[in-house]
C-alpha cells in the first residue's frame, strides 16, 4: 500500500504539475509534500496537510484528525507566517545533509523545523498518536518531532514542559482567532522552579497555575469521582513535563487554549453526537484567578465573600477589603520577630501557594520539615511534597504566601509559621468567650433561680472545643490494622458479633489480643475511591477529635475490602433507648438534656470547629452512641464526605440520607448545607423529647407526623403534651419548652430561616428570648412520600430505620 501510493504519488507528480490529491505513509527526502498531498497515519487516525481556516484566504500546514467529520486542527507549522499568496506552489521538504524541515512557498522558506541531528535516510512520517516524526529510516532515531512544538493543543501522551537535555521547552499557545492560528496572549508552561508547576498566562501576566505536583495530580484540582484521564509528571535532570492519557484508550480526547474563552478545556468526542464535548475547564472558578486575595489571603468558592485571611492573619487595609479589593492582602495580627517561639497552624485541604519563593527536598519526612522551617528565621510554611500514603517531601515557602485556594478533597496540608501566643489565642478566646456567656448565664440563672443540676449541664455547653490549631501539630500516624487481626478479632465477622447494618455497611463487634474493644465498620464497596485516597480521606477524618464524636482507631485497607475500626460504645445507639419501651425509662430529663446538648455541640464542630466543615448528612438517632456514661458521641460523621460524592463531576450526584430525617431542600433538591443538618438535629430532638419516631409517627385523629404533631401543640398552646411520659415529672419546666422551641426554628422551611448550630448551642445555655418559629417542612407525612415520587429518584433501600441513598443522573 505505502510503496503502491508512493509510486502512483510519484509518477502524477512527474507528469500532471498540478496533481490531484495524494496520500501518503511517509515522505523522505527526495520527496516532497505540495498542496493537495497529505499524508495519513497506518491506523488513519491523523493526516497531515494544508489547510485554510475559517474566513481567511491563508494557507498553513497542520494536522488534523482523519477519523472523525469535523474538522478539528491539532498543530500548524507555520502559524506565524502563512503562506498568504493564493496561486503560489507551498511545498514542504526535508534537506539531504542536514535533515531540517523547510516549507516553502514558491521559493522562499516560510517555516522551518531544526533537526536534532541529520539523518543518514530521513523519513517524515505521522504517527497516529499525532505525532509528526522524522527519524532515521535505519536507526529509528529521531531527529525531529511536532510534539516538542505544540501550538495551542495537548493531545493524549503529548508532553508539556522541558527536554533539558535537547534545551526544548514544550509549551502551548492558543490561537489568535478562529480565522488566525499565530499565537494569541494565552499561554500555558511548566515553571521550571525548585518546585515546578504548570501555569497559564495573559501574555506576561500569571493567570492561573495549577499547583505543584502532589504524587497523584496538581494540587489545585479537586478529586475526581469518576476520572476519565490520568497523569503522569517527570521530574529529573533530563525533564520536567507532565502528559495524560485517557484511561479508556478508545475515547478520543484533547486539552486545547481557548483565547475567546480564555480558558483550557478538556474535550472529548462523542460518537453519537458527532461533536466536541466540554468535560472541564481551567480556570474552574473565580478562585482560580492567580493571587486573588492577596498576600495570606485565600480564596474558598464556598464562602462569601470568597476571600478570606489565614488565620492569624487580618485584611491589611480593611476598607478596601470590605469593598471586595483583596490586592492589598493580608498581614499578620502580631508581626513575626526571629527570636519569638513559633509554632505552625495547619490549614488543610489547599492548593498550596505560589512556588516561585519555595525549597525543596523530596527526601525529607514532614519533621525533618519542620523542624528545617524551626530553624530558618526566613521560613513562612511547609507541607509535604507528596501526599501518597501518610505523606513525604518537603517544600517550604519565604516571603509572601500568595495564591491560596481552599479545594477541600484532593487539597493539601498547608503548615503556616505562628507566634506561639497567637496558636495559643484560639483556644483561650474561645474560653474567654466561655467565661464571659458564663458569667452572664450565671447571673441570670441567679435570678431565675433553676435547680442546680441545670447550672451542671450548662457549664458543659459552654465549652467550645478548640483542639484543631494545635502548635506544632504531631503528624497523626493512623494505625492500620490487618484484615487477620480484625477477623480474629470478630471471630471473622461472625453473625453473633454483627451490630447492626448502616448507610455505609455492616458494623461487627470486636475484641483485639489486648483486650480492647472496638466497632468494625465494613464498608461496602460503594466508591471508586483508589487505596490511598481512601486513606488520607480516613486521616483526616481520624484528626477530628472530639468528646461527642465516636473515636476513629484506624483502618483496614486489604484487596477490596475497606474498615473502619472505632472504640467501642457499650450502650449502643440512642434509639435503642428512645425507642424502646423499657429502656427509655433509663432516661430522665437531665441525661436527655445532655444528650441534647451534647450532639449540638458534636456537630458544631463538625460544622465550624474542625476546619474540615464536614456536613454529616446523616444525623438520626442510630448514628448517635452513648458511652458508659451515657454521654452521646456521634457517628459516620465524614462518612458522606468520603463516600456521598460532594463531587459533582461526572454529572451524577448521589444524595445520601435517611428517610425521615432529611431537610426538604436536600431531599427534593440534593441541596445540602450546614442547615440540612440543622433540619436534622430539629428532628433528633424532638425524638428525644417525645420518645416517638417521626417515621411512622401515628395519632388517629391527623395524618401529620412527629413535626406536625409537634407544630399543632405548639400553635395551640400545648406543647407540654409532646412530652414523653417515661420521663416523669421532675423535669425543668423552661428547659424543656426551650428545646421545643429551638427544635421547631430548626425544623423551618426554608434554610436561611433555620439557626446555625453555634446559636443553636447558644440558645440551648442562654435564657435569651428566642424568635417565633415559621411553618417546618415536612410537617405532614404525605410530604415526605410525595418528594420521592414526584422526583423519581431510586431509592436503593425503603426500610424506614436504614440509609437510603439515591442515586440520580443528571
Ligand atoms: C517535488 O518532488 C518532485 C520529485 O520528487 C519534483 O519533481 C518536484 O519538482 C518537487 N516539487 C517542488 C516544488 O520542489
Ligand atoms: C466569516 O464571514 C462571515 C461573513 O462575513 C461571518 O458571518 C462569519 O462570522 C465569519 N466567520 C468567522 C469564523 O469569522
Ligand atoms: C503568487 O504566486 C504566483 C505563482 O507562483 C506568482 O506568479 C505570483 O507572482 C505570486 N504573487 C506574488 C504577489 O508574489
Ligand atoms: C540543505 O541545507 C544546506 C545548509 O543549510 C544547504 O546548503 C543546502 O543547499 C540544502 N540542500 C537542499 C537540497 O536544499
Ligand atoms: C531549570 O531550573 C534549574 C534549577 O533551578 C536550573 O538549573 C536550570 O538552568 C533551569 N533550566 C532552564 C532551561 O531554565
Ligand atoms: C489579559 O491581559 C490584557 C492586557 O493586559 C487585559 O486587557 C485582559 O483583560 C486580560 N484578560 C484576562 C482574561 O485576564
Ligand atoms: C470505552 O469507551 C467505549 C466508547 O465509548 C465504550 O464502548 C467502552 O465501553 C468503554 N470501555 C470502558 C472500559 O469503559
Ligand atoms: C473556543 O470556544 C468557542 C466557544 O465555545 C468556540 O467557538 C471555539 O471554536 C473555541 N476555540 C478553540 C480553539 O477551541
Ligand atoms: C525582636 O525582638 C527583640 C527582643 O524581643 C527586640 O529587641 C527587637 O527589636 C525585635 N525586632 C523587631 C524587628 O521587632
Ligand atoms: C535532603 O534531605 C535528606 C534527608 O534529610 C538529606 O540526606 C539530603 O542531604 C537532603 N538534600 C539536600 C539537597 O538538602
Amino acid at each position: 500500500m505505502a510503496n503502491a501510493s508512493l509510486t502512483l504519488f510519484l509518477f502524477l507528480s512527474l507528469f500532471l504539475f498540478s496533481s490531484p490529491s495524494t496520500a501518503v505513509d511517509f515522505i523522505t527526502s527526495s520527496q516532497n509534500l505540495t498542496h493537495g498531498d497529505t499524508l495519513v497515519s497506518a491506523k488513519g487516525f491523523f493526516e497531515l496537510g494544508f489547510f485554510t481556516p475559517g474566513n481567511s484566504t491563508n494557507r498553513y500546514l497542520g494536522i488534523w484528525y482523519k477519523i472523525i467529520p469535523v474538522r478539528t486542527i491539532v498543530w500548524v507549522a507555520n502559524r506565524e507566517n502563512p503562506i498568504r499568496n493564493s496561486s503560489a506552489v507551498a511545498v514542504l521538504k526535508i534537506n539531504s545533509t542536514s535533515s531540517d524541515l523547510f516549507l516553502f512557498e514558491n521559493d522562499v522558506v516560510v517555516w522551518s523545523g531544526k533537526s536534532l541531528k541529520p539523518a543518514k535516510s530521513p523519513k517524515l512520517q505521522l504517527l497516529d498518536d499525532g505525532n509528526l516524526v522524522l527519524k532515521d529510516a535505519e536507526s529509528e532515531e529521531t531527529s525531529w518531532q511536532s510534539f516538542d512544538y505544540p501550538t495551542d493543543t495537548l493531545l493524549p501522551g503529548m508532553k508539556l514542559g522541558w527536554d533539558f537535555k535537547n534545551g526544548i521547552q514544550r509549551r502551548l499557545s492558543a490561537w489568535k482567532t478562529s480565522d488566525d492560528p499565530s499565537p494569541g496572549s494565552l499561554t500555558m508552561e511548566m515553571m521550571n522552579t525548585s518546585y515546578p508547576e504548570p501555569a497559564m498566562w495573559n501574555g506576561s501576566n500569571e493567570y492561573m497555575r495549577s499547583g505543584p505536583w502532589n504524587g497523584l495530580q496538581f494540587s489545585a484540582k479537586p478529586t475526581s469521582a469518576l476520572p476519565i484521564l490520568v497523569y503522569s509528571y517527570v521530574n529529573n535532570k533530563f525533564e520536567l513535563s507532565y502528559s495524560y492519557e485517557l484511561i479508556n484508550s478508545s475515547l478520543i480526547g484533547r486539552m486545547v487554549l481557548n483565547q475567546t474563552k480564555f480558558r483550557r478545556e478538556a474535550l472529548l468526542w462523542s460518537e453519537s453526537e458527532k461533536n466536541w464535548k466540554l468535560y472541564a475547564t481551567m480556570p474552574r472558578d473565580y478562585c482560580d484567578t492567580y493571587g486573588l486575595c492577596g498576600a495570606f489571603g485565600s480564596c474558598d468558592i464556598e464562602q462569601v465573600p470568597a476571600c478570606q485571611c489565614l488565620f492569624g492573619f487580618h485584611p491589611k487595609v480593611q476598607e478596601k477589603w470590605n469593598l471586595m479589593d483583596y490586592n492589598e492582602g493580608c498581614v499578620r495580627n502580631k508581626p513575626l520577630n526571629c527570636s519569638d517561639k513559633t509554632g505552625f497552624a495547619k490549614l488543610p485541604g489547599l492548593k498550596l501557594p505560589d512556588t516561585k519563593q519555595s525549597w525543596v527536598n523530596e527526601s525529607m519526612s514532614l519533621n525533618e520539615c519542620k523542624e528545617k522551617c524551626l530553624r530558618d528565621c526566613s521560613c513562612v510554611a511547609f507541607a509535604n511534597t507528596d501526599i501518597r500514603g501518610s505523606g513525604n517531601g518537603c517544600a517550604i515557602w519565604f516571603g509572601e504566601l500568595v495564591d491560596i485556594k481552599v479545594v477541600r478533597k484532593g487539597g493539601q496540608d498547608l503548615y503556616v509559621r505562628m507566634l506561639a501566643s497567637e496558636l495559643e489565642t484560639k483556644k483561650t478566646s474561645s474560653a474567654v468567650v466561655g467565661i464571659i456567656v458564663g458569667a452572664a448565664a450565671l447571673v441570670i440563672l441567679g435570678l431565675v433561680l433553676i435547680g442546680f443540676y441545670v447550672i451542671r449541664s450548662k457549664r458543659r455547653n459552654l465549652e467550645v472545643a478548640g483542639k484543631d490549631l494545635e502548635g506544632q501539630e504531631d503528624d497523626l500516624e493512623l494505625p492500620l490494622f490487618d484484615l487477620a487481626t480484625i477477623s480474629n478479632a470478630t471471630d471473622n465477622f461472625s453473625n453473633s458479633n454483627k451490630l447492626g447494618e448502616g448507610g455505609f455497611g455492616a458494623v461487627f463487634r470486636g475484641r483485639l489480643k489486648d483486650g480492647q474493644e472496638i466497632a468494625v465498620k465494613r464498608l461496602s464497596s460503594y466508591s471508586r475511591q483508589g487505596t490511598d485516597e481512601f486513606k488520607n480521606e480516613v486521616i483526616l477524618i481520624a484528626k477530628l477529635q472530639h468528646r461527642n464524636l465516636v473515636k476513629l482507631l484506624g483502618c483496614c485497607i486489604q484487596g477490596d475490602e475497606k474498615m473502619l475500626i472505632y472504640e467501642y460504645m457499650p450502650n449502643k445507639s440512642l434509639d435503642s433507648f428512645i425507642f424502646d419501651s423499657a429502656r427509655k425509662k433509663l432516661l430522665d430529663w437531665s441525661k436527655r438534656f445532655n444528650i441534647i446538648c451534647g450532639v449540638a455541640r458534636g456537630i458544631l464542630y463538625l460544622h465550624q470547629d474542625s476546619r474540615l466543615r464536614i456536613i454529616h448528612r446523616d444525623l438520626k438517632a442510630s448514628n448517635v452512641l452513648l458511652d458508659i456514661d451515657l454521654n452521646p458521641k456521634i457517628s459516620d460523621f465524614g462518612m458522606a464526605r468520603t463516600f456521598g460524592g460532594d463531587q459533582t463531576e461526572g454529572n451524577t450526584q448521589r444524595v445520601v440520607g435517611t428517610y425521615g430525617y432529611m431537610a426538604p431542600e436536600y431531599a427534593i433538591d440534593g441541596q445540602f448545607s450546614i442547615k440540612s443538618d440543622v433540619f436534622s438535629f430539629g428532628i433528633l430532638m424532638l425524638e428525644i423529647i417525645s420518645g416517638e419516631k417521626n417515621r411512622g409517627f401515628f395519632r388517629p385523629n391527623h395524618a401529620l407526623n412527629l413535626i406536625g404533631h409537634a407544630w399543632k401543640l405548639w400553635n395551640e398552646g400545648k406543647p407540654l403534651e409532646l412530652i414523653d411520659a417515661s420521663i416523669g415529672e421532675s423535669y425543668a419546666l423552661s428547659e424543656v419548652l426551650r428545646c421545643i422551641h429551638v427544635s421547631l426554628l430548626c425544623l423551618q422551611q426554608l434554610p436561611e430561616d433555620r439557626p446555625t448550630m453555634s446559636n443553636v448551642v447558644l440558645m440551648l445555655s442562654s435564657e435569651s428570648s428566642l424568635a417565633q418559629p415559621k411553618q417546618p417542612g415536612f410537617y405532614m407525612e404525605r410530604d415526605s412520600l410525595e418528594v420521592f415520587s414526584v422526583s423519581g429518584k431510586n431509592e436503593s433501600s425503603t426500610t424506614n430505620e436504614l440509609t437510603i441513598t439515591l442515586l440520580e443522573a443528571r
